[in-house]
């Protein structure tokens, strides 16, 4: 049996549960941290309710209900305090991203991981999607030849949570740079086989999703009004925003994120480019599509459909079972979390500033390149 500590059981940790259930029947939540008790305790698996017990602190559930193992999955701005709190433990982690919400978290982040035993898998599903690990073995066996040119796109049709919903909330996302293109960032890293080390970015803000509060009443139809989602000049979620990319392999990359995209417009995956070949692939399509420069010809390939996050979850959730088993090394990495936020924090001070960016790089933590990787089989999740 392995016996999970939860800090934070909102919506997308009560899925993950669910994920980790599935990949291990015998795991029980046995102590739960979060000062929602009543909607906490809802959105636990059914079996979990009769037993769980609640607790005020990360010490008091470490002491008094013994974990094998730490879940993080509070909202962006408490994961790196309470992930600090969890490396004394020596405990395995699953850690939600963004890892840090600032430069002054990532670096203490860094530092109190730099000392502990604990083994991080931070929840980054698209990195160990079946398609993604397909087209980095395709790029491996040198299909593209070297790989010189990424172009990640992400057109996103559910936009209107980043206003509608908690995420408007700037002072704890910092951001749709840090909320969403952490993921892409992640992937695209794993993808070029080395970290980003220079960004030069531009976000756009208030120019579709608007606050209520500075309009006339009747409005304007290119415009989409929400109430508190501040304004540009004091922070606020971006309508797109874009990013030239310098890999330290000498990879140059783009990355655009829009997010007043709807139903079939949405797009989100990559092209890569080499001498020898170019590969397209789509998430939302769920497939990849060759053409080797040498004949005009596509080759076309597909995972299986029907996965949860396009798979990623389940094989996440796998990982950190075989984790704390003893049996696997993470597949997602806490230096990858916090080369991504590096990243990301560069791209959202050039987007202010209008200058390139140098990216910080890991230096205290294993790079993620050195960490065995792993294959695993996907599986599907269950949510
Ligand atoms: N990896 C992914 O693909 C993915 C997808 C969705 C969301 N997320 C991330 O998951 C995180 C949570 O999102 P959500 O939608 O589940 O939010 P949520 O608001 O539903 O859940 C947050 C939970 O944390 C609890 N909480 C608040 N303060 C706490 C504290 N001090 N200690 C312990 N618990 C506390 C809340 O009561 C709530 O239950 C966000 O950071 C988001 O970016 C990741």
């Amino acid at each position: 049996m392995i016996r999970l500590g939860l800090i934070g059981i909102g919506q997308r940790l009560a899925h993950m549960v669910t994920c980790f259930k599935a990949s291990d029947p015998s795991l029980r939540i046995v102590g739960v941290v979060d000062p929602d008790r009543e909607g906490a305790l809802a959105r636990l698996p059914e079996p979990d309710r009769a037993h769980v017990r609640f607790f005020d602190s990360l010490d008091e559930l470490l002491r008094e209900a013994r974990p094998d193992a730490l879940a993080i999955g509070t909202r962006c701005n408490l994961h790196t305090p309470l992930a600090i709190a969890a490396a004394a433990s020596g405990l395995p982690l699953f850690l939600e991203k963004p890892v840090s919400v600032s430069f002054a978290q990532a670096h203490a982040l860094e530092q109190a991981f730099a000392r502990s035993r604990s083994e991080v898998v931070v929840s980054f599903p698209l990195r160990v999607s079946h398609l993604c690990r397909m087209v980095k073995a395709r790029v491996e066996a040198g299909e593209l030849g070297r790989l010189e040119h990424l172009l990640g796109v992400n057109y996103v049709p559910y936009g209107n949570v980043y206003f509608d919903s908690w995420y408007r909330d700037y002072a704890t996302t910092q951001g749709l740079f840090l909320q969403k293109a952490t993921h892409d960032f992640d992937y695209l890293t794993y993808l070029a086989g080395a970290p980003i080390v220079r960004v030069a970015a531009m976000a756009q803000q208030g120019r579709v999703f608007r606050d209520r509060s500075l309009e006339p009443a009747e409005g304007d139809d290119t415009r989409t009004y929400f109430d508190n989602i501040g304004r540009p000049e004091t922070g606020m979620n971006e309508d797109a925003s874009s990013a030239l990319l310098e890999f330290a392999n000498g990879i140059h990359g783009v990355y655009t994120q829009v997010f007043y995209s709807k139903h079939e417009a949405q797009a989100r995956g990559a092209t890569l480019s080499g001498r020898h070949g170019t590969l397209r692939f789509d998430w939302y399509q769920n497939e990849l599509r060759l053409h080797p420069h040498a004949e005009a010809a596509t080759v076309t390939d597909r995972p299986p459909e029907g996965l949860n996050h396009f798979g990623g979850d389940g094989v996440l959730a796998e990982n950190f079972i075989n984790v704390i088993r003893g049996r696997a090394a993470s597949a997602s990495p806490l230096s990858a979390g916090l080369q991504s936020v590096y990243a990301c924090l560069a791209a959202r001070e050039s987007a202010a500033t209008g200058r390139f960016v140098a990216v910080q790089q890991v230096t205290e933590l294993a790079p993620a390149s050195e960490i065995p990787a792993e294959s695993p089989e996907p599986v599907a999740a269950s949510a």
